[in-house]
């Protein structure tokens, strides 16, 4: 029995320096310890034994189980070691790197002039009216005293949709109708900021998509100097205070009369350069006081009421305002472009 004991735990000594993964290590535990195992068959015979055998070979027989738990204990808590050093070696964590920077968003230059424009007239206690992008014929020009075939539509190249009447709008001054008939016979002071379309020869100056933000005050004994006080306070706070502007005769269907506005040239300062082309000036706006017939198709009484309207165009603002030289790069999306602002 002593012998038998003897090769069990060399037998099993053997037997766990080449179990080396924790499946292996459970296996040989149940196999060398585990109740049918040869040592545990050594424990369940004792009783065959004599009564002098019996001490010694119980003795012997805890002996060897303890030695073997022994073994294997630390032979788990080595594995355990190896396992985590093996980690720590290959996921490394390099806490110093610098972390990867995220690349943030922002708003298209457009859009952050056309906030600007729109935050300049609220604190003037302007708010913004939404009007629709799709417009008929009635609205864009009829009810805004363009009759049909009168001149001034050459002006406004348009695309039509295959349903009779029904158009792009050529620019925001449609909204003056739909926010008159809305409001009437209440004073209105909005802007009408928005997407336009014309059918035009792409150019460096001209897109056949672009944004306009229209201005409407209504009301009475609005006159022609709120015109100029309201657009000479915005181009200030548009292009600082120190800016100079001046308004120029100029003729629209749905204003009288009609006022085009300049500012000084900022780079030549008025001297005329290649910018201002050799003027001093540059136009930023159209402008004057809304049309009689307009009034009254917007279902104000021309007798009673007034108003001003206004236009201007968001990327022309933005090109004067950074040197820009060519529209087209609002909408072509170029991050070259858009990421300097
Ligand atoms: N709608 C005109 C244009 O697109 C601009 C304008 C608006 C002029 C309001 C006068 C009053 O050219």
């Amino acid at each position: 029995m002593l012998e038998e004991l003897k090769k069990i735990e060399i037998n099993a000594r053997e037997a766990l320096e080449s179990a080396d993964s924790e499946d292996a290590l459970q296996h040989w535990h149940s196999k060398r310890l585990g109740r049918k195992s040869a040592l545990m068959g050594v424990f369940n015979s004792m009783s065959k034994l004599t009564k002098e055998e019996r001490p010694e070979v119980g003795r012997r027989a805890n002996e060897v189980k303890m030695a073997l738990e022994a073994v294997y204990e630390e032979k788990v808590a080595a594995l355990k070691r190896a396992t985590i050093q093996a980690s720590l070696e290959n996921e490394i964590l390099d806490v110093t790197l610098p972390g990867r920077a995220r690349a943030r968003g922002r708003l298209h230059p457009i859009t952050q002039t056309m906030r600007k424009i729109q935050s300049i007239f609220a604190e003037m206690g302007f708010q913004v009216y939404r009007s629709r992008e799709v417009e008929t014929d009635e609205y864009n020009f009829e009810l805004l005293n363009f009759p049909k075939h009168h001149p001034a539509r050459d002006m406004q190249d348009t695309y039509y949709t295959t349903k009779p009447g029904v158009i792009l709008r050529t620019h925001t001054s449609p909204g003056q109708i739909h926010a008159m008939r809305e409001y009437t016979p209440d004073p209105i002071r909005v802007i009408l900021p928005g997407m336009c379309y014309r059918y035009e020869q792409v150019t460096t100056r001209a897109e056949m998509q672009f944004t306009q933000v229209e201005g409407l005050a209504v009301g009475q004994n609005i006159t022609f100097g709120d015109l100029k006080g309201t657009l000479t306070d915005f181009a200030r706070r548009f292009f600082g205070q120190s800016v100079r502007s001046r308004f120029r005769a100029s003729y629209f269907p749905f204003t009288e009369p009609s006022a085009e506005m300049d500012i000084e040239c900022f780079v030549c300062g008025g001297e005329g350069c290649s910018v201002c082309k050799h003027t001093g000036w540059l136009e930023i706006l159209g402008s004057g006081m809304v049309h009689p017939t307009v009034l009254r198709n917007g279902g104000y009484d021309p007798e009673e009421f007034s108003g001003f309207a206004f236009g201007m165009g968001p990327e022309r603002l933005t090109m004067l305002r950074h040197g820009i030289t060519d529209i087209r790069y609002f909408w072509r999306n170029d991050l070259r472009f858009l990421e300097q602002f």
